[in-house]
């Protein structure tokens, strides 16, 4: 196995991989068109659906994209043409959902709220209630990475239960991090990538979609081509293979990322991340940082740390300090305040926080901050 440096990121993900998951990627070539291939294609799809509980409603349509293009396939595909969805904003994410409907024209009501603060669920339930007629989807982030805030999934998706509306959960950075449950959390269609908690590479999205959601979508007059939800999975249920070609490797290492998952036990995933979080958590208080988000309302795969005031403070020189000694972490501005973010995510351990707290709080130090 051929030795690769190990970078631990900090940033919302792309998150750090095994060597296990890089080198699954270094395989003959294949023509996607083989059974062989079809066959991984299947088992990869077969467990998404499995690790989001959705064996019993569910499908998973896999595209050649970035997540944000997993989002757009779902809201390009299912919202009918004389309806509108609901979404909510209270960051980049819901603001970008809100950017897409408005480049496709899809019947949509913006919800904007202020990033960094928790969703205000009467309000939120007070404008389901005001449009009932017009409202088919509610969508919302799951975890807000923009700012490391939790969205209330299973609250929001009792509303959305309340008022008969679809749900679409951008659970880009949760997927796999936490718990959830298609079933349980009434999620009709749930976006994630390959890069984030599953730990696998970028190249990814999937759509884990309620089977009888998908299939009423034929109604719907496409709006898109390559990104149609229905047509990629039917493709995929009759042919055995992607509708399009498919990022070969990236599917290869997602395959060994998914093996991983089950290997490590998903709770056993969740308990690591959390525990990350709570030693960076007490570490960053210690020396003095506060952060943008009530810990109530943590994610805890992701925090938002405010800047520190004293003038020695430069993100850029503290980035490049930290990045030369392996450690990547990940600025970020909300309004006018100025935050960086560290992220827990991905094939890091307690042990790789520690180290890089330690090598953090040493720059502090030096220069003068703290
Ligand atoms: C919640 C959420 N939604 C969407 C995205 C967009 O994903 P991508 O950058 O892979 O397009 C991200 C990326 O970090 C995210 O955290």
């Amino acid at each position: 196995m051929k030795e690769v440096k190990r970078n631990i990121l900090l940033n919302p993900g792309p998150a750090t991989t095994t060597d296990t998951v890089k080198n699954a990627m270094v395989v003959p070539d294949i023509c996607p068109r083989e059974l062989e291939f079809g066959e991984l294609t299947l088992s990869v799809r077969n467990d998404l659906i499995k690790a989001a509980y959705g064996e019993k409603n569910h499908t998973a349509v896999m595209l050649t994209s970035s997540g944000t293009g997993g989002v757009e396939a779902c809201l390009t595909s299912v919202v009918p043409h004389d309806k509108k969805v609901l979404i909510l904003n209270n960051g980049a994410y819901g603001e970008r959902m809100q950017k897409i409907c408005e480049a496709y024209g899809i019947g949509h009501i913006k919800y904007i709220a202020t990033w960094g603060k928790p969703l205000d669920l009467p309000s939120v339930e007070h404008v389901l209630n005001l449009h009932k007629d017009e409202i088919s989807h509610l969508a919302f982030i799951h975890h807000e990475t923009t700012v490391g805030i939790l969205n209330p999934l299973s609250e929001l998706s009792s509303l959305a239960q309340k008022y008969n509306v679809e749900t679409i959960v951008d659970a880009m950075s949760s997927f796999a991090g936490m718990d959830i449950n298609v079933e349980r959390d009434n999620i009709h269609y749930l976006v994630s990538s390959s890069n984030k908690c599953i730990q696998g590479m970028a190249g990814i999205s999937f759509v884990i979609a309620n089977k009888q959601s998908l299939l009423k979508t034929k109604e719907i007059k496409p709006r898109n081509f390559y990104f149609n939800l229905l047509e990629n999975h039917l493709y995929l249920e009759k042919n055995k293979q992607f509708l399009f070609t498919p990022p070969v490797q990236t599917l290869y290492a997602l395959r060994q990322a998914i093996t991983e998952y089950f290997a490590e036990g998903p709770e056993k995933r969740w308990a690591r991340y959390a525990s990350m979080y709570e030693i960076m958590k007490k570490k960053v208080k210690e020396l003095g940082f506060s952060f943008l988000v009530e810990e109530q309302h943590h994610a805890k795969l992701l925090t938002a740390i405010m800047d520190p005031k004293s003038p020695n403070y430069s993100f850029n020189e503290m980035h490049d300090y930290l990045f030369e000694r392996g450690f990547t972490i990940y600025p970020g501005k909300v309004g006018d305040v100025n935050t960086f973010r560290l992220s827990n995510i991905g094939a890091i351990y307690p042990e790789d926080i520690e180290n890089f707290l330690n090598v953090f709080e040493e720059y502090l130090r030096i220069k003068k901050i703290i």
